[in-house]
Formats: C-alpha cells, structure tokens, sequence
C-alpha cells in the first residue's frame, strides 16, 4: 500500500520559499543556501526524499535477517535483507507512538520488538503482535500499523538507493553517466566487487553542501593538505607521492574534472598514473609497516607481485554521486546531513576478495596493507577539509557579505567543453562541476515532488 504524505501541504513548498534564480545564479551562491534552516528543512522534502539517496553496500547485509541502521536525510532507516531476501529500507519509527525502533548499529533480527510498549514486528514492517490487545478496540490487520517503508530501493552493483519519489526516474537513468567510472572502480577488483569494512566516522559544523562542493575541487590541494603532501614526500626516495600531480601547474597534466549529470561528477587522476602493473603502487603514499608488506609480497611472489600491490594501492579516482556517496581511494564515503550547519561524514574502508582463488593466503596480507592506505586519508587529510568547511561556516556568518563564488574557469573561451552527450569536461582545478550540480540542486528545489511512504498489507 502506498500512502501520500499529506504534512507538506501544511509547510510551505520550497518553489514559495525563495527566487531560487537569486540565490543560485550562473557564477555565484548565496550564502543563505548553508545557513537558513528554512532551505535546510526544504532539502529534507526536495532532495533527500525526492532523489535517489544511497543508503549502504549489499555487503553489509549479506545475509537474511541481516540489518544495519542508516539515515535518509534526517530520517532514521533500517537497511535489511528481509527473511525472504528482499532488501527493504524501513522508516526505524514505531507506528505506536514513533520511538525508534532498532538502536543498533547493525544486526541479524526476523523481527523488531518496539523497547517502549512491547509492540513486534516482522522484518517485513508487518505488525506481528501486540501486548494485552484486549485493552483495543481497532483491527490491527488495518495496513496503517504497519512499518512505513521506502517504496522505492533498488541497487547499482551492490549499492543500495532508496527514494520516496514515485517520479522519480529509474536508478539505473538516474545514475546515468557516472556508471561508467562506478563500473571501472569495481573491475580492477577481483570478480568486479569490493567488501565493506568498518568505518571512521567523522563530523563536522558546517553543511551538508560544503563536502559536496570539495568532492572534486582539485583547486585547494596542495594549499589545504601541504603537510600530508610535505609529510608524504619527506618520508619517500622520489618526491612523486600521494597527491604530487597537484604540484607545479596542475592543470596542465592529464587529469581531468568530468560532470556527468543529476548532480553526479568525477576527478580522473588516473591518466597521471604509469600504466604498468605497479604503477599505481608507486605512487601510493607512505604508510607505516608498508615496506614489510612490499618486500614480503616481493619474496613470495616475485613477478605477480606488482599486481597484487596494485591491489592495495588507493585508486586515483574521485567519484561523487549526487547528493552523499563519494568512492575516491579504495574509500565509500557517505555525506550525511544532522542539521543545517552539522555532517556527518564516515569513511567506510573496502576490502579485495579472492573471486578466482589465485590470491590464496595472501588475501588477509593485501586486505591489511589496503587498510593501511585507507587510515591515511581520512586521518591527515580530511581533518583539513573539514577545518576548511568549519571555517566556511563561521565566515558565511557575515550576513553583510552575501555571495560565494565559484566561477573558476568559467569564460574562458575552449577551457571548458561540453559533449554530444551534455557531459561536461574541464582542468582538475576548475570548478564546473560545482556550478553544475548547483544548478540541478537549483531545480530540484524548485520542484514539487509528491512523496510516498508504503507499507505491507
Ligand atoms: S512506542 Fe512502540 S510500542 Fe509504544
Ligand atoms: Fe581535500
């Protein structure tokens, strides 16, 4: 059964709240689209209910009865393998009063018993009982007992999506062309797939925009991470690790920035990379005990050792799928909003697994060394992203100064192309991508999408 929500006719509809062409305009943002919580609560409805949002990997529940608790947009969500199989994303909200109804980060349950007055239900969302009934009048077979549940989720090779929208176009159209890089990310894996591990899990005071307005900027680089850059090649023979290809001109190297629609967009840093088995471990950045694992790996297995070191090295790529899921390094990383000046941002790491059986006993070796990698980043690098956006906030304070720019490589006649396909491409450094999905950001929140919750009959 799906039923509409009716309280947004009692709020007022984001078309009505702003001229949003005032606000988000060819060149510039206003800075009320980070600090007014009237857009922030209108985002709620506009894009976090109305798009696509990813909720989590297969992965990480792998099995029936398997749970993980998540969010869409404010709403708590348990992401679950029902006792069927089927993947389901329930509203974590008891149809009793409204407390949660799973504390847990994550589980195995058939069913989910309400802590307050006892009430059950299956992993389906059906109401299964509820203590003393007699003290009841109603039918409890009535469908409105029933866990509310998001009526749309399907998955992109093992990434799970879930929207309220029943406009909303299918995922697959709706990913459009950033599968192309989604699909590369995977391949160079054994059997096409990676396994998600734990995660650090970080926050920040700013809004949820700011890391998504950073997930391809290439401009602050080498200005933001200096000392993990400094540190990286302090502690390496040739001064061409981690994140070098930033130094000097930038733009003029291969990389390059790529919008590919509804918001989504990457960083490309793998053209600057030797293609040659090794290539991609010979830039990997410093990491402590590293030089053990490298010269192990050497020793057992000699010429297919380049390969496996490949394996763990951090794939050069920043893939930025709209509006909260980023794959850069061999990292998933999630956007997730608390309110209209805090985020959570959690850095899940990934592991290989032995798809054909060649990589044996090594397989725990590769996955520890790929750890390593992945504890770099979000520990000497992130810090100094989220200090940057912190620091946004504070400043967007001025209620005076009203405009943020983001107008880099914007008129330059050839600099920035546009595709047949209405792809857009620039220099790594340059900010397209940003005005790009600002601009869809922009229409979304001018629209009225028609929110659906279902629930089991
Ligand atoms: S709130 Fe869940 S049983 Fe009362
Ligand atoms: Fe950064």
């Amino acid at each position: 059964m799906l039923e509409k929500i009716s309280t947004s006719s009692i709020r007022p509809a984001s078309a009505d709240l702003y001229d949003w062409d005032e606000l988000v305009q060819e060149d510039r943002v206003h800075r009320l689209i980070y600090t007014d919580p009237a857009i922030f609560e209108a985002e709620l409805t506009n894009i976090w209910g109305a798009v696509w949002v990813y909720l989590g990997h297969d992965s990480q529940i792998p099995n029936n009865n398997d749970y993980v608790t998540t969010r869409l947009g404010l709403r708590p969500i348990i992401l679950l393998r029902d006792s069927q199989g089927k993947i389901r994303a329930l509203f974590n909200r008891c149809t009793h009063r409204g407390t949660t109804l799973c504390r847990l980060e994550r589980g195995n349950a058939f069913q989910f018993v309400c802590p307050y007055h006892g009430w059950s239900f299956l992993n389906t969302g059906k109401l299964r009982a509820v203590p003393w009934p007699d003290g009841y009048a109603c039918d409890f077979k009535d469908a409105k007992f029933n866990v509310a549940q998001v009526p749309r989720v399907d998955s992109y090779r093992g990434f799970i999506f879930g929207t309220l929208n029943p406009d909303a176009p299918p995922l697959l159209d709706y990913l459009g062309g950033i599968t192309g890089p989604i699909d590369e990310w995977l391949d160079r894996n054994p059997g096409g797939k990676v396994v998600v591990c734990e995660a650090n899990r970080l926050k920040y005071k700013g809004n949820w925009k700011l890391a998504y307005d950073n997930s391809g900027d290439g401009y602050h680089v080498v200005f933001s991470h200096r000392s993990l850059l400094e540190m990286e090649n302090r502690l390496a023979d040739e001064a061409n690790k981690g994140m070098s290809y930033y130094k000097g001109s930038p733009d003029s190297k291969a990389m390059y920035m790529r919008y590919t629609g509804n918001g989504h967009h990457f960083k490309d840093k793998r053209p600057n990379i030797e293609k040659r088995a090794g290539g991609l471990w010979a830039v990997e950045g410093p990491a402590p005990g590293s030089e053990h694992y490298e010269a192990e790996f050497r020793r057992r297995f000699g010429a297919k050792a380049d390969d496996i070191l490949d394996l763990a090295g951090s794939e050069p790529v920043n893939i930025n799928v709209f509006p909260n899921l980023s794959l850069l390094g061999n990292h998933i990383q999630v956007f997730d909003p608390i309110s209209v000046d805090e985020t959570n941002v959690t850095w899940f790491g990934t592991r290989v697994v032995d798809a054909d059986g060649t990589l044996g006993d090594a397989l725990d070796e590769i996955n520890a060394l790929r750890m390593r990698t992945q504890e770099q980043f979000p520990n000497f690098g992130e810090v100094d992203d989220l200090a940057n956006f912190e620091e946004i906030q504070r400043g967007l304070a001025c209620l005076e100064d009203e405009w943020v720019y983001m107008h880099r490589g914007l008129g330059i006649p050839g600099r920035v192309k546009t595709d047949a396909k209405g792809e857009v491409t620039a220099p790594a450094t340059d900010e397209a991508f940003m005005r790009e999905y600002i601009h869809e950001w922009k229409r979304l929140m001018k629209a009225s999408p028609s929110l659906v919750v279902q629930r089991e009959v």
